[in-house]
């Protein structure tokens, strides 16, 4: 973390879990348990028809909501489709663009999720763009120019005057939902060549105040390690941030002196 130049930002992504109606009491017992916010953001990614839900209950905190997906297109055919206008108009501020599970299953692409980014900034949200490799990938030792690529593909074309609204999350694939983290130096070493990827396109101020977060088996027991470290601004948290008491110690970890 380095609060001195960029917003520290722990967010939850609840996935496929949770019902609507489990919403607010799991709001309320994290209030209880984390009353003050501090110095870090605190986001929660939830599934389209939580959005209402999660909005009512997290009003009166300083909890931000964001989606896990949008469509690229402003609007029109696409049955079935969310809008990115549609997510701005609930009231939410980020959206998860191109995690590896819908590039995985949903056959998202780095160009569809440089379209879903532009679309996102037309309508004023904050991407959190996730990139990541596969084990195989880092066993090539290829982990370092494929997130490269990936990073570079994500911006094209995003102006440097929309940076500030972008956060990057490294996620490697093999970290998720596997219970095996990356070593905080692992997880810092690529999490550092994405901020030269983007010093290299952006220049060094943009890169210095921009949010990279590590996802992946990031927990109450590795969170303070994995923040600890200099390029590390945060986390994305799959399975740590369904249950209040895991997720509030990871914000207290992001809180740390
Ligand atoms: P886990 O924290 O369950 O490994 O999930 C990470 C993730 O995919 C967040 O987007």
């Amino acid at each position: 973390m380095n609060r001195k130049y960029r917003k520290t930002i722990i967010a939850g992504n609840w996935k496929m879990n949770m019902l609507a109606s489990q919403v607010k009491p799991f709001a309320e017992e994290l209030k209880t348990l984390n009353p003050r916010a501090k110095w870090c953001e605190t986001v929660f990614c939830v599934p389209y028809v939580m959005i209402p839900a999660a909005l009512k209950a997290f009003k009166d905190s300083r909890v931000a909501i964001g989606a896990e997906n949008l469509n690229e297109n402003p609007k029109g055919a696409f049955t079935g489709e969310v809008s990115a206008a549609m997510l701005a108009d609930l009231g939410v501020k980020y959206v998860i663009i191109g995690h590896s599970e819908r590039r995985q299953y949903y056959g998202e692409t780095d160009i569809s999720v440089n379209k879903k980014v532009h679309a996102a900034l037309e309508a004023g949200l904050n991407p959190i763009v996730c990139v990541g490799e596969s084990l195989e990938q880092r066993e090539m030792d290829i982990t370092l120019e494929l997130i490269t690529l990936q990073v570079k593909a994500a911006l094209a074309g995003v102006p440097a005057e929309k940076m500030r609204r972008i956060v990057i999350a490294y996620e490697p694939i093999w970290a998720i939902g596997t219970g095996k983290t990356a070593t905080a130096e692992q997880a810092n070493e690529v999490c550092c060549a994405i901020r030269t990827v983007i010093r290299k396109l952006y220049g060094a101020r943009i890169a210095r105040a921009t949010t990279i977060q590590y996802g992946g088996s990031m927990n109450e027991k590795n969170a303070r390690e994995l923040l600890a470290q200099p390029d590390i601004d945060g986390g994305l948290i799959g399975g740590a941030s369904l249950v209040p008491e895991k997720f509030s110690a990871i914000i207290d970890a992001a809180n740390q002196e």
